[in-house]
């Protein structure tokens, strides 16, 4: 029998500037929201990759029904409460997916535009070190997109290769740094 998918803990929440963040599980009700956010056309662009088409609602719902239902991956809303709001709403996700067999355990997030500046992303990955202990971890993202870069390397993340490969969200060849983080902190 194939063990039951782990569900992480609720995580606290973390102050970040103006207001508070935080993990859930992900569950289907979130599906529609993480569908608008892969469509904002500058996250699109900050990504590079994503799917060749960000308008096509039943393949990405199929896609990510695909991944609530796989055991390797892990999938959260991240949920923001702003400073003094009662009401959380979800800005974004994070995921850890393994890419092949070959590689190691690798994290992933994207956020919606009006979240972007305030440090949630930070907060995301910081909390997603807390809720795995393998190591190392991987990481990507395209060679410009410096807040992702920075998000990262603020996590104990360093770059350890470079590769270009086709990004539908450019059109054209993008070149992709690779991260791995070694240490537990
Ligand atoms: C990339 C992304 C996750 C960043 O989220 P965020 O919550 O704005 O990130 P944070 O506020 O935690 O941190 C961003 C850091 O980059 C810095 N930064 C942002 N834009 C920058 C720029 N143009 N030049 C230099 N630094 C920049 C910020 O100052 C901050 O660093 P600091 O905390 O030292 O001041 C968000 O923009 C996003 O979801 N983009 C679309 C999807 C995506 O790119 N996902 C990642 C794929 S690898």
């Amino acid at each position: 029998m194939t063990p039951a998918r782990p569900t992480p803990p609720k995580l606290g929440p973390r102050p970040i500037r103006g207001g508070e963040v935080r993990l859930r599980a992900a569950s289907p009700d979130d599906l529609e929201v993480f569908f608008e956010i892969q469509r904002e056309p500058a996250g699109r662009w900050m990504l590079g990759f994503g799917a060749p088409d960000p308008n096509h609602r039943e393949d990405f719902l199929r896609k990510w029904t695909g991944h609530l239902a796989n055991e390797e991956i892990q999938l959260w809303a991240v949920l923001e409460r702003p400073d003094g709001g009662a009401e959380e709403r979800v800005v974004g996700n994070a995921m850890t997916f393994y890419r092949s067999s070959e590689e190691p355990l690798e994290v992933g997030y994207s956020l919606t535009q009006t979240a972007w500046g305030r440090g949630i992303a930070s907060q995301v990955v910081a909390l997603m070190l807390e809720e795995t202990s393998e190591r190392p971890l991987a990481a990507r993202c395209i060679h410009d997109n410096v807040a992702s870069i920075r998000v990262l390397e603020k996590n104990g993340f360093v770059e350890t290769a470079r590769a270009t490969a086709f990004g539908h969200a450019r059109g054209a060849e993008v070149e992709e740094i690779f991260f791995r983080l070694y240490s537990k902190r």
